[in-house]
């Protein structure tokens, strides 16, 4: 029996009932739902720092530049993995470190099934926030990929797109038959030519995989590997540049270097991996 998409009290681990714009457990804990449709279950105590996750400009520049299509074909590949899982897009998907919600809302747009249920989580207000102006009709909240706010064996897809996972987290949270975990990395060529303007020699970035490779609850079912060339605007190269940690990183007599250009043709790279739970 499939069972309903409900958020797990932080502070007890009881079930979070919605009354109105409040969810609330049988022992009194409460949660407001703040407007754009999310509910922050991250306790101050379970905060590393005052806004925790990617700061604000990467993740409005991140979304500027998503919502060009620049990584339209890696949308694709996603929405194509979900949509030919058996029972299409009837499924509880979650999306970890979700972001401010791209590539949520390409499933979203996707689907023609009532029965998709969609949830993001993101450690970032800012980010879920922004997910949660998409409207996309879907559980949003922030929250830590190390401890989700979710009952046991209740997703079909798991997705993390470049967003830190637990292993142990994603074994729970997933059902036990016909599940599995989607998940994007950088392959060794992703955005070279703007990497090889700020280092000298640019070490390939190795992705989270291991993280699943090294447990016995997941097989390695398919890795697919997305190479293009774009060309990014002018207007777009900041975005570019600010949504990655190579802004935050280098000099700024780099980024002027960078910012000059009057486009950047780069090579797109990314390793999309799905494994299956066991
Ligand atoms: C590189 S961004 C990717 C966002 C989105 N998946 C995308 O591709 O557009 C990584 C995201 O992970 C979030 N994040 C970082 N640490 C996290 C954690 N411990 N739990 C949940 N999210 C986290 C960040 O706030 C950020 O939104
Ligand atoms: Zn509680």
């Amino acid at each position: 029996m499939p069972q309903p998409l409900v958020f797990k009290c932080p502070s007890c681990n009881e079930t979070l009932l919605k009354e109105q714009r409040t969810y609330r457990c049988l022992n009194n804990h409460t949660f407001d739902e703040a407007k754009e449709g999310y509910v922050n279950l991250l306790l101050a105590q379970h905060k590393k720092s005052k806004n925790p996750g990617d700061n604000d400009e990467m993740i409005k520049s991140r979304q500027a530049f998503l919502n060009k299509g620049y990584y339209a074909s890696l949308s694709s590949q996603i929405v194509k993995i979900i949509s030919s899982m058996e029972n299409g897009f009837k499924q509880n998907i979650l999306d970890v470190g979700c972001g401010e919600g791209y590539y949520m809302d390409k499933i979203k747009k996707a689907s023609t099934d009532d029965n998709l249920f969609l949830c993001g989580i993101d450690i970032s207000k800012t980010a879920i926030k922004l997910a949660g102006k998409r409207k996309m009709d879907s559980l949003l909240s922030v929250a830590s990929a190390y401890d989700l706010p979710f009952f046991s064996n209740r997703f079909d897809t798991i997705i993390s797109v470049f967003s830190p996972v637990s292993a142990s987290e994603i074994a729970r949270l997933l059902k036990s038959e016909n599940s599995q975990i989607i998940m994007v990395g950088p392959a060794e060529e992703h955005l070279k030519a703007l990497t090889k303007h700020i280092y000298d020699e640019v070490l390939p970035h190795k992705g989270n995989y291991s993280v699943l490779d090294d447990k016995k609850a997941f097989i390695l079912e398919e890795q697919i590997e997305i190479k293009e060339e774009i060309t990014v605007k002018k207007e777009d190269i900041l975005d570019l540049l600010r949504m990655t940690p190579y802004y935050w990183q280098t000099t700024v007599e780099i980024k002027k270097k960078i910012l000059a250009l009057s486009e950047l043709k780069t090579t797109i790279h990314f390793y999309v991996r799905v494994y299956r739970k066991v």
